[in-house]
This record gives structure tokens, C-alpha cells and sequence, in this order.
């Protein structure tokens, strides 16, 4: 493998070296890098090229066809006929069964461009590659005069590394709004990543209306005050709060399907729960009362599994949850469980004791009790057809077989080694946690969580290094995890995911070994110039610049804080 791409990379060389003009004039930018990329020379113009549609193509296949030629008549100003056929000058659509799925090829000549895929997400993958090898105007919304909307011949074919492309957004610590949460699943699908991770349940905020437990979003969704530095007593006073109802949610799961996105929704249990527990007090080990969270950390009271009544709930949840989210896979959440109550609680040492439960390997018996809790969401969710992904926690004490497992905490060289006996997903925050500064000027930038993860870093991660063999054939794939503690912009929110979901992306798509940081890192320079049309915000420091842009809207930071803290005195 490793072979041809040099000899690939040698021929591509050369047909820039010896092409026309025009051809030389033709960048090629595409993030993920296709697994094979020969440009011959010359381009093709689409600008009032039609599209070919084959026979055996369906109708979701169509429809984002058509919505392609739309588009790109209104930034081309051309018209792009959709019309039906196999022949003709334009470009012609065929399905190829021979494509794996994701896969895609495209044959481009100067009079005629073929796209073949086998699956909706390959069509939509061309289609995004094309729109890659365009100028950046092409991701605008209006018509973009003297601007030539050629792309470059030549043949590419491209399928994925991993199947699980994931991204995390924790709408849990700061809400955002329906149309932020599509502008970040639209740039999502410009790097072909496929899974949105919604976290959607938090101490801090609950955010999905679930109709049998209306106080959830009445009472949950709402903090009074947010912490806004390291220090639990700094906390603006406003409130924060909002939740999406049931039809907000399956407007965001159609939106992302159009874009070959998944949406795996996050309820995260049994601990991060203080939001529920605010709403419904029975539902905890001391009955509380309990608030809503206004500060950050890791918090002791979590939902109470001695009692049925809160397997009840959950499953409740989990039902109204499976009527918005086609998902196969629902995330269970499982992180940060402190022990503390369910050890002091009567209840839920009855459980410990009915079930026969004691310390031993390693694991106390509380630990073995959040096992119970997971092998019956677990079945739960089996029974209706899901399977669960939780955090790497889960596999603390005696996880069932079957559960996939997100690691956060750990890489190949450092997780638990029993990992590899399940299906998993990294995301190690090491190199995926893009909560963290992207500059060592970190006093220029918005104050955030810590640590240092710029660009550059998230490129270098490699999932398969300290992973045994049998477990490389474990990892379904790479996420990287947006948590949102000091995120409480959109403009902000979109700083921290840019440039990184480029980064992300290369990561997840580019087969082991083909990553090339200096070829990235020019075709950046386009992606750029593409977060500009879309008008996005994103961070500059790979160009020289620090911070957020003038024009965003400011978060705090320590000056800004110090401020505030003066003034309340
Ligand atoms: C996590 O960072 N607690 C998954
Ligand atoms: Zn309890």
C-alpha cells in the first residue's frame, strides 16, 4: 500500500510538472486527502455542465444531487440541468456494486466526469471532494462573479480508514441553539465525518424535552449562575439555560442524515445526573434537595440504583429517546461515578448485597454495582434493537460483552488491556480534547480548560500505536470531544473545533502511515479560505494570529474577569 502511494505520488508530480497551464493552475486541497489522487492535466467545467443521473440511483441519492446543481448554480451562475441517462457530455452518476460502503471513484476528463459510489455516504463524499476541488467561493451563498469552477482531471478513488468518524459537543455546560448545531454538522460534512456525539444530559443542564418527565427541561435545563474560572466561587450570576424539544431533535437527526451524519444522543448515567436529580429529588440516594449545577468538576450525587423506580425513568428516557434517534448505537455515558453515595446509602447497599456483590480483582463492590446499572441498560436498549457505547469506565470491574467502549482517559499504549476484547472508539484527551488552548499564548486566547493542544497535535495522533494486533481490529474509529466549561460562545465554540476537525479528519480517513503534515498543512490554507465563505470562526494561530477575531463575540477572559469581580465590589 505504502508503495503505491509513493508511486502515485510520483506520477501526480509529474502530471502537475508537464500539464497545461491551466492545470498547474488547479490546486488540489482536499481534506481527508483521498487514498489515490492522479491528475493528468487540465479541468472540468462545471459551471453549466449537467448532471447525469443513472437509472438505478435512489431517490435520496437524487435529491442531494439536485441539491448540489442548485447550489452550484447559485455561486457558478450557470445553469446545471439534472437530467436522466448513462452517456452524454456532463457528469454522469453511476452506482458501482464493486465500491465498498463510504467508497467513491471519480474519473474526471476534460468533456465528461464520472462519479461512482455504492451508498448514499459515497455519492455525498464525491460530491464533497468535488466542492473541495473547487475555488472556496463555492462554499458561499451567493454568486461569485470572475471566479472559474473548474476542477482538475485526472481519477480518484477514496474510501475511509475507520467507520466511526465522530464528533462530541457538550450542549450540557453551555446550550447552543438548533442553527449553531447545524453550522457545526455543515462543516462536519465538508471533512466527511460521520458520527455527531450530542451530549445532551449533564449536572449542569439537562437539554432534551422528554414528555413523561416535563420538570426535566421546566427545572433542568435552567442554572442559576456559571462558573467562570478555577475557582468555584467566580460565578457570573445570570442564568443559562435552554433544552430542544422533541421536534428540534429530529430536525437536527434529518438535517445530519442528508449530510451522511449520524446522531448518537448521550444519556449520561448513572453519574452527571444532577440535573434530573434537581427535577426529580426521589431519584437520588439522599433525596436531596439538589440544584442544578453552577459549577464545574465531578460531582457525588448520582442517580440512586437501589430503587426500581429509577430504572423505570431511564428506561422511560431511553424509549422517547429511541423514537427521536434512529441510531444503532445509544452512548450511556458511565464516566466519573463517584462511589460515595451509593456506599452510604441503604438502598443501594441492599442492592449490593442482594446481589451478591464484594470487593475482589481490583474492584470494589460498588464498582460492581455500576456494571449492574450497565448490563441493564444494556439489555434494555438490546432488546429494542440498540446496542450501547460508553465511557472507558464501564469496563471498570466485569463489562458484558457486546457494550462498545470510548476511551477518553487512555491511548493504545495506556488503556486497560481488556479493552481490546471489545469494540471501541478512541478518543484520548491527550490528543481529542479539543476543550484545550491551541497557542502558547495562552493569555491571548479565550480562557478554557488548559493544557495545550494545538493543530498540529490532533494531526499526530495515531490510534493504532501500543495496540496489539487483535485489538487494531477493535477500533471502529477516532472522535474528538468538544466540552463546553468555559465555551459559552458560538464564535468561541467554533474557534475550538477549527482548524482541529480538519486535523481530525485526516486522522480518521487517511489510511495508517499516509498522513503528511507539510501537504495538510497547505491545503489548510484553503480550508481557510473555506471557513470564510461559510463564515465561520476559527483560530488562526497556524497563520500567525492569536485569539479570537476582533468581530467575535468576547468571552471572558482573566482581564475581563478581574473586572467583573472589581465591579462586584
Ligand atoms: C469525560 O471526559 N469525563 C468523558
Ligand atoms: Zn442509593
Amino acid at each position: 500500500m505504502r508503495r503505491r502511494f509513493v508511486v502515485l505520488a510520483f506520477l501526480v508530480g509529474m502530471a502537475v510538472a508537464s500539464c497545461s497551464r491551466d492545470a498547474q493552475s488547479l490546486p488540489f486541497s482536499v481534506i481527508p486527502q483521498p487514498s489515490e489522487v492522479t491528475l493528468v492535466g487540465g479541468g472540468y467545467d462545471l459551471k453549466s455542465s449537467d448532471l447525469i443521473l443513472s437509472d438505478n440511483l435512489d431517490e435520496k441519492v437524487k435529491s442531494a444531487i439536485a441539491e448540489f446543481a442548485e447550489h452550484l448554480q447559485t455561486v457558478a451562475g450557470g445553469r446545471n440541468r439534472v437530467i436522466s441517462g448513462e452517456d452524454g457530455r456532463g457528469v454522469v452518476f453511476l452506482v458501482d456494486p464493486s465500491l465498498g460502503n463510504e467508497a467513491y471513484r471519480l474519473d474526471i476528463t476534460k468533456n465528461k466526469a464520472i462519479v461512482a459510489a455504492n451508498s448514499y455516504n459515497g455519492f455525498i463524499y464525491a460530491l464533497q471532494t468535488i466542492g473541495q476541488m473547487l475555488p472556496a467561493e463555492f462554499y458561499g451563498r451567493e454568486r461569485a462573479s470572475g471566479v472559474d469552477f473548474v476542477i482538475p482531471c485526472g481519477t480518484i478513488k477514496d474510501a475511509p480508514r475507520f467507520s466511526y468518524r465522530g464528533v462530541l459537543i457538550d450542549v450540557g455546560r453551555h446550550f447552543y441553539s438548533v442553527d449553531e448545531i447545524k453550522r457545526c454538522l455543515d462543516i462536519m460534512s465538508v471533512y466527511k465525518e460521520n458520527v455527531f456525539h450530542w451530549h445532551l444530559t449533564e449536572d449542569q443542564g439537562w437539554r432534551m424535552e422528554i414528555k413523561k418527565y416535563p420538570l426535566l427541561t421546566e427545572l433542568g435545563s435552567l442554572r442559576h449562575g456559571t462558573q467562570i474560572d478555577f475557582d468555584r466561587t467566580h460565578l457570573r450570576p445570570e442564568d443559562h439555560g435552554g433544552f430542544y424539544t422533541q421536534d428540534e431533535m429530529r430536525d437536527v437527526v434529518a438535517y445530519a442524515a442528508k449530510r451522511g451524519i449520524t446522531v448518537i444522543p448521550e444519556l449520561d448515567l448513572p453519574g452527571h445526573m444532577l440535573s434530573a436529580l434537581a427535577a426529580y429529588p426521589e431519584l437520588g440516594c439522599t433525596g436531596g434537595p439538589y440544584e442544578v449545577a453552577n459549577t464545574w468538576g465531578v460531582k457525588k450525587d448520582v442517580l440512586c440504583v437501589g430503587k426500581e423506580e429509577t430504572f423505570t425513568f431511564l428506561e422511560d428516557v431511553l424509549t422517547e429517546m429511541m423514537d427521536i434517534f434512529p441510531s444503532k448505537y445509544i452512548n450511556i455515558g458511565g464516566d466519573e461515578v463517584p462511589k460515595d453515595r451509593w456506599n452510604a446509602c441503604p438502598r443501594c447497599r441492599a442492592k449490593m448485597k442482594e446481589l451478591g456483590l464484594y470487593d475482589h480483582d481490583g474492584h470494589t463492590a460498588a464498582q460492581y454495582l455500576q456494571n449492574y446499572v450497565t448490563a441493564r441498560i444494556q439489555k434494555f436498549l438490546n432488546d429494542h434493537g440498540r446496542r450501547i457505547i460508553g465511557w472507558e469506565e464501564i469496563l471498570e470491574g466485569d463489562l458484558a460483552e457486546g457494550a462498545t467502549v470510548m476511551t477518553w482517559k487512555g491511548t493504545g499504549e495506556n488503556v486497560d488491556s481488556r479493552l481490546w476484547n471489545y469494540d471501541c472508539i478512541m478518543s484520548p484527551r491527550g490528543y481529542m480534547y479539543i476543550d484545550r488552548y491551541q497557542s502558547h499564548e495562552q493569555d491571548r486566547e479565550p480562557f478554557s480548560i488548559g493544557a495545550y493542544l494545538p493543530v498540529e497535535n490532533v494531526y499526530g495522533y495515531e490510534p493504532y500505536d501500543g495496540v496489539p494486533e487483535y485489538g487494531k481490529k477493535r477500533i471502529l474509529g477516532v472522535q474528538a470531544n468538544l466540552w463546553t466549561e468555559y465555551v459559552n460562545t458560538p464564535e468561541y465554540l467554533e474557534y475550538m473545533l477549527l482548524p482541529r476537525l480538519a486535523a481530525l479528519s485526516e486522522v480518521q480517513w487517511v489510511q495508517e502511515g499516509h498522513k503528511d503534515w507539510e501537504r495538510f498543512r497547505k491545503a489548510l490554507d484553503h480550508s481557510a479560505a473555506i471557513y470564510d465563505e461559510m463564515g465561520l470562526t476559527y483560530c488562526k494561530y497556524a497563520w500567525g494570529i492569536v485569539g479570537l477575531p476582533e468581530n467575535a463575540q468576547p468571552a471572558r477572559t482573566p482581564e475581563e474577569l478581574q473586572k467583573y469581580l472589581d465591579s462586584r465590589n
